[in-house]
């Protein structure tokens, strides 16, 4: 039908590879499988193993060709090797995402040298290290896609921003500049920006039903995010489609960030 090459010549990533951080857990594991139903081939990084089988096995079930490499982001020495593992599953990627990230809550005045050096370590560091990595290489055969995932609070401080909040301020910059780079060659970089979708990362504020109903309130679309609610806007950042969208921050957030 027309309409099925309209589409695949406009959103399929057949023939793609990508790396996604995060991706065996919440928003990162519902964007790794976006893109891997979308055709691309996967590689997940994280740390926990049970939890990358998993995310991987559901996967390959589902008919996706989906791989895993454990590595942990808090080190630039661990980026590095974990970055290597991924690329050795199948090449050099055409579409990273950055996606993993902490979220550590002491109030400002508490806020340790060692929860800010974590914190960018991360949710800073790793996504420009990988770019370092990836990027340039991207940049030489003339296709890319770098999509991190940042947070309202990189525009607006709440629930004791800190250091994380400075992080992914920090990361929204990054994609500018990256974009700023690369995508004269044909690599776009940009991030999307989630509301409030419930998964381990804030799993105290999910356990006040109060706070989650006011969070849910306050969106135009009269609900918190689902981690599916990643997929569409995932597979169009990492398309063909999204070719002229760069250095954007782009909200999926249903509405929360305009009232
Ligand atoms: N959920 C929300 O409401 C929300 C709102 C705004 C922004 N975001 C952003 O969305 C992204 C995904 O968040 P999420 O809610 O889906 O979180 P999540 O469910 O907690 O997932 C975090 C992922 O990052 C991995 N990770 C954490 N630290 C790591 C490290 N040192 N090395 C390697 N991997 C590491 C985790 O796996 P391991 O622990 O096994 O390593 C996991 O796969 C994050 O960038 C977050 O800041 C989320």
């Amino acid at each position: 039908m027309a309409s099925d090459n309209y589409l695949s010549d406009l959103f399929s990533l057949d023939g793609r590879t990508a790396v996604v951080t995060g991706g065996s857990s919440g928003i990162g594991r519902a964007i790794a499988g976006a893109l891997a139903r979308a055709g691309a081939q996967v590689v997940i990084v994280a740390r926990r193993e049970t939890d990358l089988v998993d995310a991987v096995g559901e996967l390959v079930a589902d008919g996706c060709q989906a791989a895993w490499a454990s590595g942990d982001l808090s080190t630039r020495q661990g980026v590095r090797t974990v970055a290597e593992e991924a690329v050795a599953v199948f090449g050099e990627p055409d579409i990273l995402v950055n996606s993993a990230a902490i979220n550590l809550r002491p109030p400002m005045g508490e806020l340790s040298e060692e929860v800010w050096d974590t914190t960018m370590a991360v949710n800073l560091d790793a996504p420009f290290l990988l770019g370092q990595r990836f990027g340039p290489g991207m940049a030489e055969r003339g296709f890319g896609r770098i999509i991190h995932i940042t947070s309202q609070q990189a525009h607006r401080a709440s629930v004791q921003s800190g250091a994380y909040g400075a992080s992914k301020g920090a990361l929204e910059s990054l994609a500018r500049s990256q974009a700023e780079a690369w995508s004269p060659h044909g690599v776009t970089c940009n991030t999307l920006v989630p509301g409030f979708v419930k998964t381990p990362l804030n799993a105290r504020l999910s356990g006040d039903p109060g706070k989650v109903a006011e969070l849910a309130a306050r969106t135009l679309v009269g609900r918190n995010g689902l981690a599916e609610d990643f997929a569409g806007a995932a597979v169009f950042l990492a398309s063909a489609a999204s070719a002229y969208v760069t250095g954007q921050s782009i909200f999926v957030d249903g509405g929360f960030s305009v009232h």
